[in-house]
């Protein structure tokens, strides 16, 4: 029996699975964000501990029998934010999350301090890595940054939480702009340009290694007979990855998750830094991926839901099963800026074309095409970055919406998998990962493909009718940027 528990951004989800890799507990905690400031976004690593403990006391009354024979425990976690913790391990100040953009200004310094940091960490630095991070706290709060004697990744802070270890894997190391990625080791440049040096990073594994062992106290308040081993796990979206079977070069999926994400295994450090395109560590040995990614996608649905006071799922049933034609409405989804391919933590979303006969449905559909048509952005620089997309799974909360698949698909051109259980994604592959850990099991053995419901193709009906959208989509990018530039100056 196996554990994997996925530290994510809207809420803590862990699972239980059996020796024939069936789900057979669940459950899940919320967690809500703090954004003190525009572009803000921080949670108090304290939460993720209640409900981690909480989620994890759920399954064990549900399942006492199935959480006694676990034998190991993987860990998903968001990527990039910054835990920083002080000489007794204790946290500092509230984690800055992956999708906060800062540290623009820190994140063009961190650069100038190393050249070579695109070809070697595998990426144009961005606000949302966590080394910018860094900078942003020495520049802002000196007191904070003086007093921080490590600094650790979220699921890397769970995991110092749940056995007293500090140990990172290869994925999610990544994501800090502190890896040579292609080296899988710490860079000692990187930390420099930063004020940092390797005693103050946790040490490294390969996502399938054993990583630290539960402390026996916790084992036995969920009434486990043994204290499981840790899997060095992965960052949430390598542990989709590994749920889906995507450890093979050229696999690929789309997330529909708080963020979105179109990634693409591949067996070599492939960097592509211009346009924005990620290049990281696979959390199982000697592979890679490429991945894009949209800051706001699912939370693009969830803000309109919020703002109009209305359900999504209501959102949703006021379309038409099918679309029989783009919205006259564009939105752009820049809530908290962008990553792939504009690199831009200023920019900020928008509805255009609205006119006295738009609808709130006219409106739901826009945010929902505006996800499509920034993944769509997404395919294009990964198409040039040697990685052409034709079809790929769908996972994430998002992937509920059949209607949003297949906008998606349309705008994009990809085909796209439904799986049966889209949702469960890195919870479900870091369980996985525990496995390997425990087992020593081969990789292909253990990730195989996921059950696949249905493909959804691009809609032969709607062929280049987003042509027009998406040039104008495309064309506000620039005319918002340059007017709130324009605000800015005046
Ligand atoms: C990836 C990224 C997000 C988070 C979401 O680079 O920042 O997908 O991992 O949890």
């Amino acid at each position: 029996m196996f554990v994997g528990i996925d530290l994510g951004t809207s809420a803590v989800k862990a699972v239980l699975v059996n020796g024939s890799q069936d789900v057979v507990g669940a459950c899940s905690r919320a967690l809500t964000i703090s954004s003190p400031r525009d572009g803000w976004n921080e949670q108090d690593p304290g939460d993720w501990w209640t409900a981690t403990l909480s989620a994890l006391d759920a399954l064990a009354a549900a399942h006492p029998r199935e959480m006694a024979d676990v034998r190991g425990i993987g860990l998903s976690g968001q990527q990039h934010g910054a835990v920083l913790l002080g000489d007794a391990g204790q946290v500092l100040r509230p984690c800055i999350l992956w999708n906060d953009v800062r540290a623009a200004a820190e994140s063009r310094e961190f650069e100038r301090r190393f050249p070579d940091s695109r070809q070697v960490c595998g990426n144009v630095a961005m606000p949302g890595f966590t080394a910018p991070k860094l900078l942003w706290v020495a520049h802002h709060e000196p007191e904070i940054f003086a007093a921080t004697r490590h600094v650790l990744l979220p699921k890397a802070w769970l995991r110092y939480r749940l056995c007293g270890e500090m140990i990172e894997d290869m994925s999610d190391a990544s994501g800090t702009l502190w890896l040579d990625v292609g080296r899988r080791c710490w860079s000692d440049a990187a930390l420099e340009a930063t004020g940092l040096a390797r005693d103050a990073m946790p040490a490294l594994v390969e996502g399938t290694a054993r990583a630290g062992r539960v402390h026996p106290a916790l084992a036995r308040r969920w009434g486990m007979k043994d204290a499981p081993i840790l899997a060095g796990g992965a960052g949430d979206n390598a542990a989709g990855a590994v749920g889906l079977g995507a450890v093979g070069a050229g696999s690929a999926f789309v997330s529909l998750g708080t963020s979105g994400v179109v990634w693409v295994t591949t067996d070599r450090f492939r960097p592509h830094p211009q346009g924005g395109i990620h290049a990281f560590c696979h959390a199982v040995p000697d592979m890679w991926h490429q991945m894009g990614v949209t800051l706001s996608a699912a939370s693009s649905l969830a803000w309109w839901a919020r703002t109009t006071g209305v359900a999504e799922a209501d959102l949703l049933a006021e379309l038409p099963e099918r679309v029989t034609r783009p919205s006259p409405v564009i939105f752009l989804p820049y809530l908290s800026g962008e990553r792939t391919p504009h690199n831009d933590g200023d920019i900020r979303g928008v509805f255009a074309g609205l006119s006295s006969g738009t609808t709130r449905a006219d409106m739901t559909q826009a945010v929902l095409e505006g996800v499509a048509f920034s993944f769509r952005d997404v395919v294009d620089v990964l198409a040039d970055a040697h990685s052409p997309l034709a079809q790929a799974d769908v996972i994430g909360g998002g992937s509920r919406s059949r209607l949003w698949i297949s906008i998606i698909a349309t705008v994009t051109g990809v085909s796209l998998h439904r799986l049966a259980h889209g949702e469960q994604g890195g919870a479900f592959g870091a369980a996985r990962l525990a496995r390997l850990a425990v087992t020593g099991e081969s990789v292909g053995s253990v990730c195989l493909p996921p059950q696949r419901v249905e493909t959804v193709h691009p809609d032969p009906a709607l062929s280049g009718a987003y042509d027009v959208p998406l040039a104008r989509y495309r064309a506000l990018y620039g005319g918002v940027r340059d007017a709130m530039r324009a605000g800015a100056r005046s």
